[in-house]
């Protein structure tokens, strides 16, 4: 029997984000796209608002950007919420404030987020949010398990460093409970491989981002999918979240797919030398 596929919702793009994507080459579409939303409190700054009102319009651009990304069948879009720093180095004030929005958000679009085949997931030290966060956060998903579409993956209260040290210990652990008895540490640690450490990862089930998306003009990465990024093609706008919507997902896809991804090989790059080169390198 051949496998079922879901009828195509490109015809559901506005007609701005359709001209864009018929400037995309179909068959390189990214599979996942990672995105780090910043700027928010400048957005509002510039307008003489609270910090408060650019995060209550970014989680609105959240919406537009997940819907563009499932009409064009992206199969999973990441996005930076909530950082371990973010918990630790904000004031309390702006921290509740973000898990109210937060919760509001899933409350307000679960209904949104199955009419567009949406399944929502986290990653990140979950388990040290407030309760009534985990509650929202855990209905939400239930919500939506049954989805076949974008995985839209929230990190929130996440670091990356953190996550590599779990995942190499927990990777280590598997490794020693695998065998049939006691393993000296020597042993144990050449045994460890970057395949262990990617399958202990939070992102295990996923593929890496193909494509890093930062906003508001930072060239930093801030601690996010240190591991997973290791490949992944960097596209930075000055935008401030706020005000990115489908059509910037689009531009960004587009950017990414005039890039030559060379995986630390040679790709189409020159492999030979010019003549020039070649008496260069002879005198
Ligand atoms: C960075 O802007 C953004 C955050 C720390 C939080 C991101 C949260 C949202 C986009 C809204 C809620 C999200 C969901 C999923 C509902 P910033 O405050 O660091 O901006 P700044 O650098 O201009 O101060």
């Amino acid at each position: 029997m051949s496998p079922v596929t879901a009828p195509s919702r490109l015809h559901e793009l506005p007609a701005d984000e359709m001209a864009l994507y018929r400037q995309l080459d179909p068959e390189r579409l990214p599979k996942h796209i990672a995105i780090i939303m910043d700027g928010n409190g400048r957005w509002a700054g510039l307008r003489r608002l609270q910090r408060f009102f650019g995060h209550q319009q970014g989680a609105e651009s959240v919406q537009y950007v997940v819907e563009t990304a499932s009409r064009i069948d992206l199969p999973w879009l990441t996005l930076y919420a909530f950082s371990l720093e973010n918990n630790l180095r904000r004031p309390v004030t702006e921290v509740s404030f973000l898990m109210r929005l937060l919760r509001t958000y899933l409350v307000g679009n679960v209904k949104r987020m199955n009419d567009n085949n949406v399944r929502i997931a986290y990653v990140g030290r979950i388990a040290e949010l407030p309760r009534e966060v985990q509650e929202t956060m855990q209905w939400a998903a239930e919500q939506t398990a049954h989805n076949t579409g974008t995985t839209l993956t929230l990190a929130l209260n996440y670091g990356a460093r953190g996550e590599i040290v779990d995942a190499v210990r927990s990777a280590l652990a598997k490794i020693a409970a695998e065998q049939d008895g006691p393993i000296p540490f020597e042993a144990l640690l050449t045994q460890l491989t970057e395949e262990h450490v990617s399958q202990a990862l939070y992102t295990a089930h996923m593929p890496d981002p193909d494509l890093v998306i930062r906003t508001s003009g930072e060239m930093r990465i801030s601690n996010f999918l240190l591991w997973q990024i290791a490949y992944s093609e960097i596209y930075v706008t000055e935008r401030f979240w706020p005000d990115f919507r489908g059509t910037h997902l689009l531009e960004a896809i587009r950017e990414y797919q005039s890039r030559e991804r060379r995986f630390g090989g040679l790709g189409n790059a020159q492999t030979t030398n010019t003549v020039e080169q070649e008496q260069a390198l002879a005198q």
